[in-house]
């Protein structure tokens, strides 16, 4: 979902309040994500090995455990929200990229993924269920 124009894009991973979703538990997950792939970013730099083996099951494992969160709060709160089903599919679009990606992009190609990944889905799909859940809330 394109809610954030191409030209205000962000990819800038250091956590400020424009990615704010509003729900407390989302809002820490994602500053610890982007944390988490800033220091893949840094501390990777030619030790593929330390990153494949260490830092990205870090981060999948993280990740998977972060849509679940969001899928439960939608399936709780938010059953007849149209954007939901699209939202979950791209939890799973994530998955599949960087199954593929991982093994035939360059480093610096699959960093550019994941930053450009977290911080679009965070602005786009994670917000507007953020703006979901805090009308529910105070319904
Ligand atoms: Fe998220
Ligand atoms: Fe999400």
């Amino acid at each position: 979902m394109a809610t954030y124009p191409m030209n205000t894009l962000r990819t800038d991973l250091t956590w400020t309040p424009v990615y704010a979703t509003g729900i407390s538990e989302i809002d820490k997950d994602h500053q610890y994500l982007f944390d988490l792939i800033a220091n893949i970013i840094s501390k990777t730099q030619g030790h593929k090995a330390h990153r494949l083996n260490y830092w990205e099951p870090k981060l999948s494992a993280y990740a998977a455990e972060h849509f679940i969160r969001e899928e439960r709060l939608m399936e709780q709160y938010l059953t007849d929200w149209p954007q939901r089903a699209g939202h979950i599919q791209e939890h799973r679009r994530y998955w599949a990229r960087v199954a593929n990606l991982k093994w035939t992009y360059s480093e610096s190609d699959f960093n550019e993924f994941l930053q450009k990944w977290w911080t679009g889905h965070v602005l786009g799909w994670d917000k507007a269920m953020g703006v979901a859940l805090q009308q529910k809330f105070t319904e």
